[in-house]
């Protein structure tokens, strides 16, 4: 069945919720360390906040699922001359997982991206432990770019990073 899927900006009533979500070593275990790991409710407030105080286009999302809050999706627009390109980083609540939700988001980000957003490259840069991540971006065109052996190093394994990409078709 299609998950239910809707992305929009958090608000700070969402804090509690997202909190729940993100507090969740496995989830942690797929992101960068900045993520906090234990996720307070706090931490969720810094987070909409942020977001909150940002100008320029709307660049983050919560992923909800039959109106739940059930993760986020963030473009990062890259700046200088990188200004055309953008980062996908995303995270979904384990209860959420492979219901083909992270697959969905992912492609409507995309579309977002392409339609709203001045950048011509979108990627994500996955721990080769991550074999989840690395299909979700499969399963939605991105392709291996490059690979840099053993320069993460994550709850104290050291790991590959793959970096995923996707250029802006031509004809749109
Ligand atoms: C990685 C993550 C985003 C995947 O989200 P998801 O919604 O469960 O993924 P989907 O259900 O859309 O799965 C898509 C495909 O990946 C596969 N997949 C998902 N997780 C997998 C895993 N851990 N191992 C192997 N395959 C996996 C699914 O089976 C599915 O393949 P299929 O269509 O061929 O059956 C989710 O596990 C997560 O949030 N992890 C923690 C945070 C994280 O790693 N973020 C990404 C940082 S780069």
């Amino acid at each position: 069945m299609k998950p239910n899927l809707f992305l929009r900006p958090p608000k700070i009533e969402d804090a509690i919720d997202l909190a729940r979500e993100a507090n969740d070593p496995a989830v942690a275990a797929g992101l960068r360390d900045y993520f906090p790991s234990p996720y307070s409710v706090d931490d969720a407030l810094r987070f909409i906040e942020t977001i909150d105080a940002k100008t320029g286009p709307q660049t983050d999302f919560l992923i909800t699922v039959d109106g739940e809050v059930a993760g986020v999706m963030g473009v990062f627009l890259g700046q200088d001359v990188y200004r055309y390109n953008a980062e996908l980083g995303y995270w979904l609540g384990k209860r959420f997982w492979g219901k083909g939700i992270t697959t969905a988001a992912i492609a409507w980000t995309i579309d977002y991206a392409w339609r709203t957003l001045n950048v011509e490259r979108l990627y994500a840069e996955v721990f080769s432990s991550n074999i989840g991540s690395q299909r979700v971006l499969e399963k939605n065109g991105l392709v291996e770019e490059f690979r840099l052996e053993g320069v993460v190093v994550k709850d104290s394994k050291r790991l590959d990073m793959i970096c995923y990409g996707i250029r802006k078709p031509t004809d749109r």
